[in-house]
């Protein structure tokens, strides 16, 4: 049967990238765009657009009917600082949006899910390093309350009603297309950023913060990757841990500094230190690559190359 893909929160930092991926896979027209706002130009101009409040059930069915789509990605989501603001809103949306989606897969209207988690559920009582499969989750932030909870859901639906759900533990995603807003990861996209254009950074986490990250493309061909597994090597059903890269501020400031020797970083940490101690600092995720042979492409050095190249030919 033909793969008709809803994308609901589109024109976010991972919607944008993985909506012209799948149109790519499954053509133009089978992979219908979504989100409260417009998506860039690229997104608009390649295939449908609808514009869909991810809690919004019925639009979200209506949309299902009108262009008989069979998938549905769940992208839309408050990420971790602006979730501790809006600890409320950032509920609503990550829990509603999630539940609506798992209704409308258990009453048949679509037939398979995908829904991101985060490193988000690990919190402070979590083995830091090598951070396993199962392990301890008591995050200690909203973000990772609405992630540790929409996991369970997730396998709730899966052993209750054999909804075909599969989920990622996506750890900092870091891009140039488009940028993520709100996160606790995002200074490692700002960074290259504000590299090229003041040859400065003041980041808001200090320098030996290790956190676990990964280049938007290999983010992307996991999802596309599990998405396609067979079933039966789906074997997780809450959110397969996911690991790259790691490094510290200081660590991706030298590897931009081999590029731009003038660039220079500031430290000045603020609330968001505090997110990042409590997760991770290495992800063990040799399940996701038992599974379904999960593999990634870049390391922290191919990844800068590749950032740095196309930020460049932008600015040029
Ligand atoms: N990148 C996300 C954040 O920082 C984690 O999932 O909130």
């Amino acid at each position: 049967m033909k793969t008709i893909v809803l994308v609901l929160g589109a024109s976010g930092q991972i919607g944008t990238e993985l909506t012209q991926r799948l149109r790519l896979l499954y053509g133009n027209d089978n992979v219908i765009a979504s989100d409260i706002r417009e998506a860039n130009a690229e997104v608009m101009a390649s295939g449908p657009f609808e514009i869909i409040d991810a809690t919004d059930k019925e639009t979200i069915l209506a949309t299902i009917k009108k262009y008989n789509v069979n998938q549905v990605y769940l992208l839309a989501a408050m990420l971790s600082a602006t979730a501790e603001k809006m600890p409320q809103k950032a509920w609503d949306l990550n829990m509603n949006s999630l539940l609506a989606v798992l209704d409308l897969a258990k009453d048949k209207h679509i037939e398979k899910v995908y829904w991101p988690s985060s490193i988000a559920v690990f919190g402070p009582t979590t083995p830091k390093e090598n951070t396993p499969q199962k392990t301890i989750m008591e995050p200690s932030t909203v973000y990772g309350i609405s992630k540790v909870s929409g996991e369970f859901w997730c396998n709730y639906y899966y052993e209750k009603y054999g909804v075909d759900v599969r989920s990622l533990r996506y750890p900092g995603i870091i891009s140039w297309k488009t940028k993520p807003g709100g996160g606790t990861t995002d200074y490692a996209v700002d960074i290259y950023f504000k590299a090229l254009k003041e040859e400065k950074y003041e980041c808001f986490l200090s320098e030996n913060t290790r956190l676990p990250m990964m280049y938007m493309s290999d983010a992307v061909e996991a999802t596309i990757k599990l998405m396609q597994a067979d079933s039966k090597d789906v074997k997780i059903r809450n959110g397969y841990n996911l690991a790259a890269i790691d490094f510290t501020p200081k660590e991706i400031a030298l590897e931009i500094k081999k590029h731009i020797p003038e660039f220079e970083i500031t430290y000045k940490p603020d609330f968001r230190q505090q997110i990042a101690d409590s997760w991770p600092q290495t992800i063990d995720d040799s399940q996701a690559r038992k599974d379904w042979n999960w593999k990634h492409k870049f390391d922290l050095k191919a990844m800068t190359e590749d950032i740095i190249f196309n930020l460049q030919k932008i600015k040029n």
